[in-house]
């Protein structure tokens, strides 16, 4: 009866034993599952916190390229704006410049070259061929003096004559021109 006990003293023992390192390993696997799983977070809680810096980065890169195209279309808008004032700071003066030069033509110097054919007066048949021109309006004055000027005026056969007259004029001077006349 003793050998029995010790033996069933053993073999309870070594179930024991048995169950005892099952446990352990149990407990071992649990353990490394939950440091594997603590590593794990850890790990992922670097790689968000990492990922959370690149984000910030991008951010602020994307600010800062932000910031830098709006100063460009700022710089932009400015020297667009500047060179819109310049031109109108030099428009006006174009203008009055225009406007000065047609009122500085002398209608009277003009004649000055008309004189040799239509006479002093204007009252001369240039070559014994034109009409009379004192004494006609400016506005008639100025259409037939076109006319001659773009070839499409030809009374009495002279009409090239009177071309080579006004085709070196300007429209200033063949206004300032015919308002002399119509004065004769
Ligand atoms: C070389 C001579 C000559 C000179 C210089 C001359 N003309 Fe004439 N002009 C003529 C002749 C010729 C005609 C007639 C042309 C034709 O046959 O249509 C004429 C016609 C005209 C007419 C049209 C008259 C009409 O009622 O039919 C006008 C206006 C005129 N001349 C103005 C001028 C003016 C202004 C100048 C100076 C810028 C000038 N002429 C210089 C010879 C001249």
């Amino acid at each position: 009866m003793t050998k029995l006990t010790i033996l069933s003293i053993v073999t309870a023992s070594v179930l024991l034993a048995t169950g005892c390192s099952d446990e352990t390993k149990k407990a071992a696997a649990d353990t490394a599952k939950a440091t594997s799983q603590t590593v794990a977070a850890a790990a992922n809680d670097v790689k968000v916190s990492a990922k959370q810096v690149v984000d910030a980065a991008k951010e602020k890169a994307s600010a800062v390229g932000d910031a830098v195209a709006q100063k460009a279309s700022e710089a932009k808008e400015a020297a667009a704006d500047a060179v819109e004032s310049a031109k109108e700071a030099v428009a006006p003066k174009e203008q009055s410049t225009e406007s000065a030069a047609s009122s500085a033509v002398d209608g009277k110097a003009v004649f000055a070259k008309c004189v040799a054919c239509h006479g002093q007066n204007g009252k001369q048949k240039a070559l014994g061929k034109s009409n009379i021109i004192a004494g006609q309006s400016a506005d008639e004055v100025v259409e037939k003096l076109k006319a001659y000027k773009a070839g499409t005026r030809n009374v009495s056969g002279m009409g090239m004559t009177m071309k080579a007259q006004v085709s070196a004029l300007s429209d200033a001077e063949l206004e300032a021109v015919a308002g002399y006349i119509s004065t004769l």
